[in-house]
């Protein structure tokens, strides 16, 4: 007995179908394989053997090569062709010899060749074997397609975690997005409040200023009107006392003494002079007050015409306390240069917050180098205006610009951080003196809302020089509410001024 099929539980499960023309060698190899437990079907030709096939497929063929109408080979041929049938064994059986002939059955997809007459004991054994190979096949293919399977669903699974992985990574980003936008708002609504209560503080301090003004303007008027007055009466007063000692040179003892006690000499001569003076002390304050009223148009809707020079010299009168001399520094010269320039179109107040800013710097690092260098030095600010035709840095040759200077020799700034200086909240100075918006807010005022240009060369221990450019003609309605995200400007330029000079 043959050993048994792995796949195939018994041979009688096992299904052969012998093709053959000669039926008695059909019947012969039928008992035969019969014999062995296989189930046999038999077929006398190859068109008979392709339709049993066709009915239901076998497990094997035994297949008979020379045969009329169709032989052998055609019948492997055929089924080979399809895929249904290809993958049945076929043990081609024949009395041709010829390695050609055995070449062909092989070419042709047969899997083996029993030359006959056969022994009985080798075609079962090549049968066996041929149903093993089978088997095995069979088990290699299951397995195949149950990797193939796995592999699909692996496949699936590794298809949807990368979806999964991509989807985690779009929210991750959208999340990103998300924060960084909020963050953005965060800070642009930290920038407005800030702005805004520089804003209020300045538009309050207006108010305070405006205030002031308006309650000295007219006790002041009073003093100031009659001075011009109490001249008048001096003078008149001072004659009919001259003509009396000219007339009555021996006055009455009493009178003479009086007059002594007196001096009237002296207060004759002093009492112009007292006049003189308190009519100078009336003239600063009225200056003062008109500065003060100035000063406070800070929230002016529309821009007008206005002269650069009365914004600059009202600021420094604001700032005259911080400008002159102190308990622990000399007074600082304020040195003008002030060339001939037409009015220009700007909002004055804020123009005169830049000022304000830009001169509270100059102080600032002037008290700052007064600190730390040895030797004394003389403290100035120089402030230079003049019209130029054309920037040499921005080539439009179109535009006119009025130039404004202002230059310090304090402190200077470190190249390092000059790109910084124009940046919100840039500040060096301790907490509590510098908010570090001092120039974010020049600049926006300067760039933003008069089309201007704002510039900065320094160095340190020499000073710095702040250029400030504004176009002769400003566009009206300039929205100047807005809060712009910030620009830095360039920070270091060659400048026509050498600070070194100063
Ligand atoms: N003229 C100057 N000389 C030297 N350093 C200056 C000058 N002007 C500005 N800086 C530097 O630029 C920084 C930013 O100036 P900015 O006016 O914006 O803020 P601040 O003066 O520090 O504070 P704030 O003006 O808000 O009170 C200053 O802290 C200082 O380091
Ligand atoms: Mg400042």
């Amino acid at each position: 007995m043959f050993p048994q099929s792995p796949s195939i539980a018994s041979a009688s499960n096992v299904d052969i179908l012998i093709v053959d023309d000669e039926p008695t060698n059909l019947r012969v190899l039928s008992t035969i394989v019969r014999s062995y437990g296989y189930q046999v079907r038999q077929a006398i030709s190859g068109i008979v053997a392709l339709r049993a096939v066709q009915i239901q497929p076998p497990d094997l063929i035994l297949l008979d090569i020379m045969m009329p109408e169709m032989d052998g080979y055609r019948v492997c041929e055929q089924l080979k062709f399809n895929s249904e049938t290809k993958d049945i064994p076929i043990i081609f059986l024949s009395s041709l010899v010829s390695g050609m002939d055995k070449a062909k059955a092989f070419q042709l997809g047969g899997a083996d060749y029993i030359t006959k007459p056969f022994q009985v004991e080798e075609v079962l054994v090549r049968i066996d074997y041929q149903l093993t190979l089978r088997t095995l096949q069979i088990q290699l293919q299951q397995k195949n397609n149950r990797l193939r399977e796995q592999n699909e669903r692996l496949k699936q699974e590794i298809e949807i975690r990368q979806q999964t992985e991509v989807e985690l990574r779009r929210s991750e980003a959208q999340l990103q997005g998300r924060t960084q936008q909020l963050q953005q708002a965060l800070d642009e609504l930290k920038l407005a409040q800030t702005q805004l209560a520089q804003s209020e503080k300045m538009s309050s301090l207006g108010q305070i200023a405006a205030g002031i003004a308006h309650e000295i303007n007219n006790p002041i008027g009073f003093i100031y009107g009659n001075l011009d007055y109490a001249s008048e009466y001096m003078e008149a007063l001072i004659n009919i006392i001259n003509l009396y000692n000219k007339y009555y040179p021996q006055p009455h003892p009493e009178i003479a003494k009086r007059i002594q006690v007196s001096e009237l000499d002296f207060v004759l001569k002093d009492f112009p002079k007292v006049l003189k003076s308190m009519l100078v002390g009336a003239e600063r304050i009225r200056d003062i007050v008109l500065s003060m009223r100035y000063f406070s148009g800070y929230d002016q809707a529309y821009a007008q015409q206005e002269d650069i020079h009365i914004g600059l010299d009202s600021t420094l009168i604001i700032l005259q306390s911080r400008i002159k001399e102190q308990t622990n520094r000399v007074a600082i010269e304020v040195k003008k240069e002030y060339g001939e320039i037409p009015p220009v179109n700007c909002y004055s107040g804020r123009l005169n917050q830049v000022f304000m800013n830009l001169l509270s710097n100059a102080i600032d690092a002037i008290e700052e180098k007064l600190e730390v260098v040895e030797e004394p030095f003389h403290p100035i600010i120089k402030i230079c205006t003049q019209l130029s035709n054309s920037s040499k840095q921005f080539q439009d040759k179109n535009t006119q610009w009025v130039e404004i200077r202002i230059a310090d020799n304090g402190i200077g700034i470190a190249p390092q951080i000059q790109r910084s200086i124009f940046d919100p909240f840039f500040t060096t100075k301790p907490v509590g003196k510098g908010t570090g918006l001092g120039l974010f807010i020049s600049y926006s005022i300067i760039v933003e809302q008069h089309n201007g240009q704002l510039q900065c060369n320094s160095e340190v221990g020499k000073g710095t020089e702040i250029l400030i450019r504004l176009p002769i003609e400003v566009p009206q309605s300039l929205d100047v509410s807005t809060t712009r995200k910030v620009k830095i400007a360039p920070s270091s330029l060659s400048l026509e001024s050498d600070i070194g000079e100063m």
